[in-house]
């Protein structure tokens, strides 16, 4: 099936087989900071945006957004730096496994929730799981970054 997107502002025709998952049909054509952890849509790795929202992109049939506007982390690098910084400042530059996916959400998070609590902050995040350690530090930071300390 050939579908037309616009990925990262760019309006681009996509060739993929109807059972295939946006994931992989995205790496195929060269978006390669989408990456993959579980497969089954548990550690939210493979996010990207489609029209502004977050999906699971490794459980997201690629037929699904055709007419669509996805966004990788390709997309908002700029964005994408500026909270990596507050990783950073705050110890939680890990491995960056899942940083790609991780990314995505919290940027997500910002546009769509105002003067939000630690506990709206962490249900957002419920669907991001990180292998390294704890998730104090990733939550400093997006506190931080989001201006709610
Ligand atoms: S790879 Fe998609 S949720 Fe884990
Ligand atoms: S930073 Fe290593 S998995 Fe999250």
């Amino acid at each position: 099936m050939r579908i037309k997107v616009t990925v990262n502002e760019k309006v681009m025709e996509m060739e993929a087989p109807y059972d295939e998952f946006l994931a992989d049909t995205l790496r195929k054509h060269g978006f390669l900071s989408v990456k993959k952890g579980c497969n089954t849509g548990s550690c939210g790795l493979c996010t990207v945006w489609l029209d502004g929202k977050p999906v699971l992109s490794c459980s997201f049939l690629t037929m699904r957004v055709n007419g669509g506007n996805i966004t990788t982390i390709e997309g908002v690098q700029k964005e994408a730096r500026e909270f990596a910084d507050f990783l950073v400042k705050e110890g939680a530059d890990q491995c960056g496994f899942c940083s790609p996916g991780f990314i995505m959400t919290v940027l997500a998070m910002k546009r769509e929730l105002s003067n939000p609590t630690e506990e709206d902050i962490i249900h957002y995040l419920t669907g991001n799981l990180c292998r390294c350690t704890g998730y104090q530090g990733q939550l400093r930071a997006i506190k931080k970054y989001l201006g709610v300390v």
